[in-house]
């Protein structure tokens, strides 16, 4: 049953494009607007319900675009503020609503406030909008407490005076080149709100909170307990004055009276990697954010403890009345069928891990599982951009080509996240496989052994990861069973996972060593290998269902 009046992101499967690595509509090697616009109807045919487009702000791109120096435009890489308007438009006419993305944190350093900043005196308004410090020591030598950046080493950078003196600090939770913007302070408070107004004003349905938790700092910002190792383990720390602070949640009520001054059912979702999910549920409270990122999902590992987390999310945040959102990858986190592959299955934190050996067969198999048992949980799911065509995290990148900021601020020892950010190979058999035209060459190098990766490829292949996220998405939204809130855990043997949605349909996966008989009175909707005499082996997930009028071939 749909309950009338539900809001469209209570179950939303929500695609992730990352801009510069989509489609090259220019020849200029980045990914832009008109890129995407033009794979719309690639997107409608995979089923999906809405992009959430990570930064497309102007941006010196220190940080990939999470540095953003115009709040109100787009960076000319990608297009104009009217590609926008047109790509918005068109997503809308093609049924596909639009999330951007927002990063008030932090600034870019190239930011005319930060700029305004560095050329004012300390004590200044305009050092009042970030977090300048004096430093201590004798000469102020010393940053002005112990903080960490996310990307390495301190968190404080140190400015040369108008004078050409060495002078004051200032905070940057990630790169130096993102100063840390003070959520304390009025001007700050008052231009996010101008900000989200111009967006939702241009007709984004929806607002996705860059680092979150990271927006406001324990006041007189004590040092941090980090006990004997300096770690940014954002999921570890307790009481941290610079990590899910409580008044953080000020800045959100604010922001949910913003979006639902609109009509439409606008929607935010947090990124917000905290210790447990009781902090994670504190994002959702009625009267904060709609949904956030549920990324104990995405830590844990392939095995029978995935319905730990499945029931711990469900309970956490039925208070709440939000819906889970399940994440399996992004931008920032080692692709799937390479995790899978691994011997350590659960995400690192910032693509960690990089360099194990991965059996990509293996990967392969269970992220197709995966997928089945992702999209038949209840609430709203995340897909990054090329998982549904199963790409291997690219290990091989040339060291000079790399341009994670992680790489540099580990003292070269972190690859980072380039290797998840590839562009996406659309078709024919060499470089650049239709991301641009054909002489042109992607901002990060392809693998020449994408040949069979390619859209065109797949599209082709029935049995191809491309052609099972089509057919799970279409019978997801074909099914009434997946459009609401219910969700059974059946008896089951150790290590299967089964559970029930609405109306009888449902999902089983098998993470357990031996093979499972599946009832053969019961129709198959949907398996992520085939199954032979109703078998289901070893990592394979298998939709059973209510009859249809138009199962498909199941498999
Ligand atoms: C978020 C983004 C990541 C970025 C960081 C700083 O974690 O997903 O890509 O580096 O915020 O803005």
């Amino acid at each position: 049953m749909i309950e009338a009046g539900r809001p469209w992101w209570r179950d939303a499967v929500v695609y992730e494009v990352y801009p510069r690595s989509f489609a090259d509509s220019d020849g200029d090697g980045n990914g832009d607007l008109d890129g995407l616009r033009n794979r719309l109807p690639y997107l409608v045919d995979l089923g999906i319900d809405a992009v959430w487009i990570a930064p497309w702000y102007p941006s010196p791109f220190a940080d990939g675009g999470y540095d953003v120096s115009d709040y109100r435009d787009i960076a000319p890489v990608f297009g104009t503020l009217d590609d926008a308007d047109a790509l918005i438009r068109d997503a809308h006419e093609h049924g596909i609503r639009v999330i951007i993305d927002l990063v008030a944190n932090h600034t870019s350093e190239q930011h005319p406030w930060f700029q305004a900043a560095l050329h004012s005196p300390p004590g200044s308004p305009e050092r009042e909008r970030y977090f300048f410090r004096d430093g201590l020591g004798e000469d102020g030598e010393q940053p002005p407490n112990n903080w960490i950046s996310a990307f390495g080493g301190p968190a404080w950078a140190r400015v040369a005076e108008p004078d050409g003196s060495s002078g004051q600090w200032y905070l940057h939770t990630f790169a130096p080149q993102q100063p840390d913007l003070n959520w304390r302070n009025d001007d700050v408070r008052d231009e996010f709100d101008a900000i989200l107004r111009f967006w939702l004003d241009r007709g984004v349905d929806g607002v996705r909170v860059d680092a979150a938790p990271a927006m406001a700092k324990a006041p007189g910002l004590p040092d941090a307990d980090y006990g004997p190792e300096p770690r940014f383990d954002t999921a570890d720390w307790v009481d941290n004055p610079h990590w899910d602070v409580d008044d953080v949640h000020e800045i959100f009520r604010r922001w949910r009276g913003i979006a639902d001054s609109y009509d439409g059912d606008r929607v935010f979702v947090s990124e917000a990697v905290v210790n447990g999910l009781e902090r994670l549920r504190r994002y959702v409270r009625p009267g904060e954010l709609h949904t956030t990122f549920n990324f104990e999902f995405l830590k844990t590992p392939w095995g029978a403890g995935l319905r730990t987390v499945i029931d711990e999310t469900i309970t956490a945040l039925a208070p709440t009345g939000a819906p889970p959102t399940w994440v399996l990858s992004s931008h920032d986190e080692t692709r799937l069928v390479t995790r899978y592959g691994r011997h350590r299955t659960g995400a690192a934190p910032l693509g960690g891990g990089a360099g194990a050996r991965s059996d990509l067969e293996l990967g392969t198999r269970r992220a197709r599982a995966a997928a089945l048992l992702m999209l038949a949980l209840p609430g709203g799911a995340y897909i990054y951009q090329g998982e549904e065509l199963g790409l291997p995290d690219v290990e091989d990148i040339p060291e000079d080509q790399l341009q994670d900021p992680i790489w540099a601020r580990s003292g070269r020892t972190e690859r980072g996240r380039d290797g998840c950010r590839v562009p996406l190979p659309w078709s024919g058999t060499a470089p650049p496989f239709g991301f641009g035209p054909a002489d042109s060459a992607p901002w990060l190098p392809q693998p020449r052994s994408w040949t069979e990766l390619t859209v065109a490829a797949q599209a082709a292949d029935p049995t191809s990861m491309l052609s099972l996220y089509r057919r799970a998405l279409r019978i997801r939204r074909e099914v009434s069973g997946f459009h609401s809130d219910e969700f059974r855990w059946r008896d089951a043997p150790a290590g299967v996972l089964d559970f029930e949605r609405a109306d009888g349909v449902r999902c089983l996966v098998n993470l357990s060593p031996t093979a499972l008989a599946v009832d053969a009175e019961v129709e198959v909707l949907v398996s992520s290998e085939p199954l032979h005499g109703g078998v289901l082996p070893t990592d394979v997930a298998v939709w059973l269902g209510p009859s249809r009028s138009a199962p498909g071939d199941g498999h």
